[in-house]
């Protein structure tokens, strides 16, 4: 099994080019299903994640042929998909596959609105809290779907075709509002979806959609209008850059007192995020180019942070500002409410050195002198990157183990980081 180690204390200088996000990539592909026509899609990130779901799409009878690198093209560039459903020769996803990205699971609505019929194995991905998915299939139900469970799968059924309805999401859920808007996309007659997840990787699969054929109204905010059509169509469209390794790198350059353009990346989608590292003192300059961020010379100051939807502060950027505020002067609190098992890097980030007590969900993290190398390891894909921003810092070795999870979602890390001075590697076996 592959580890990363890292030799902390380099300041990290230089440009970090931003990815195409991993989680608006991954129902942009699903959202393949949905046609019998070509749906081409660019900067599609080299990543683990990717590379299943297109494994599972394979199965459903999608068709991915991926571009090369073109002339005047590096490997940042993220790749192009073309991903072709002619026909759906299988509506079954299986166990196997599903219990390894949740993602996976939001087949279910492409396959039920396309088809009639899907039967998809419940969800995994990462073990962050028990992540239900009530709120997908009451959605479904609502459109007008019969469902099942069975063994372990949601057996979904509308042979006549889905209805158009009023589905009200309890709780903000990314991907309840995927699943829905999927499926309402085909239905016929009119959908309204309330209280929607309004997160930008939400806003893109709609606007593909719209590219696609679907007719939506209200993108970017908590109520869409759909009026369903009988088919979409061949589109082309770009990945919007990932929000979360923007910020990641941003923490990544603030610990380590560097200064890093980040380019490609929009100040627009981490708003709050950018508020918060200004309050503690870092440097943040927004360009149409991208964001530089730069801590030259002074220190941190502590936070008081809670998790939220958007545009609020994003639980996938929680333990990565615990990290950060580990090196802070006094004592930061971040709230996690999102996931209610969200915080087992805390006990990682104790081997090097940080000094955090976790009071419900409440994390209260005060900032030690300085942190020390160790073996830490990875314990799901937001927290193996959270080591890795401590690492930079700390003084001396750290080896993380079970890096694999960090091969999920963060394209070519050591290689962007080595490139800003960082001494880090992967080490085989
Ligand atoms: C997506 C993101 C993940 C991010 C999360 C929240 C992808 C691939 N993953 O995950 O990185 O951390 O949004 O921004 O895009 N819930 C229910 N019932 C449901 C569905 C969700 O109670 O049927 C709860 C969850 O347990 C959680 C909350 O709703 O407490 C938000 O989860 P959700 O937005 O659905 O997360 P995901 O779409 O799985």
């Amino acid at each position: 099994m592959d580890r990363i180690r890292i030799v902390g204390g380099q300041r990290l200088h230089g440009t970090i080019r931003i990815s195409g996000a991993k989680n608006a990539a991954l129902p942009l592909m699903i959202a393949s299903l949905l046609t019998k026509d070509t749906l081409t899609l660019h900067g599609v990130p080299r990543l683990a994640d990717v590379t299943l779901l297109s494994r599972i799409l394979g199965n459903h009878g999608v068709d991915i042929t991926i571009a090369g690198k073109r002339a005047g093209q590096s490997t940042s560039d993220g790749q192009t998909f073309k991903l072709t459903a002619a026909e759906i020769v299988d509506t079954t996803a299986p166990y196997e596959m599903v219990a390894r990205m949740r993602a996976s699971f939001w087949v279910l609505a492409p396959l039920l609105a396309r088809c009639g019929e899907a039967r998809v194995s419940l969800p995994g991905g990462c073990a962050i809290g028990t992540r239900p998915v009530d709120l997908h299939l009451t959605a479904l139900e609502a459109l007008g779907a019969s469902i099942e469970l069975d063994g372990g799968y949601v057996i979904a059924k509308a042979p006549k075709g889905l209805i158009g309805g009023r589905v009200h999401l309890a709780k903000v859920s990314v991907g309840a509002t995927h699943n829905a808007l999927m499926a309402a996309v085909l239905a016929l007659g009119d959908t309204v979806i309330e209280n929607a997840a309004r997160e930008p990787e939400v806003a893109d699969l709609a606007a593909c959609l719209v590219e696609m054929g679907a007719k939506i109204e209200g993108i970017g905010t908590s109520t869409l209008h759909i009026e369903g059509v009988p088919s979409l169509h061949a589109a082309e469209h770009a990945v919007l850059p990932d929000r979360i390794e923007t910020g990641t790198y941003a923490m990544a350059a603030a610990i380590t007192g560097g200064d890093v353009f980040l380019e490609g990346a929009r100040a627009d989608l981490l708003q709050e995020a950018l508020d918060i590292l200004r309050t503690s003192g870092v440097e943040v300059e927004e360009t149409n180019f991208g964001i530089r961020v730069a801590r030259n010379g002074h220190g941190l100051g502590p936070v008081s942070v809670e998790t939220q939807p958007f545009p609020g502060f994003p639980t996938d950027l929680q333990a990565q500002l615990i990290a950060l505020m580990c090196t802070a002067s006094g004592v930061s609190e971040v709230r996690e409410t999102i996931f209610e098992n969200r915080f087992m890097h805390v006990q990682e980030l104790a081997r090097l050195g940080a000094r955090i007590d976790l009071k419900g969900d409440t994390a209260l993290v005060t900032g030690v002198n300085g942190l020390r190398g160790a073996q830490v390891m990875a314990t799901d894909l937001r927290a193996s990157v959270s080591l890795i921003i401590a690492g930079l810092a700390a003084q001396g070795e750290t080896t993380i183990g079970r890096v694999y999870h960090l091969d999920r979602g963060f394209e070519r890390i050591e290689e962007k980081l080595r490139h800003c001075g960082a001494h880090i590697e992967r080490l085989s076996g």
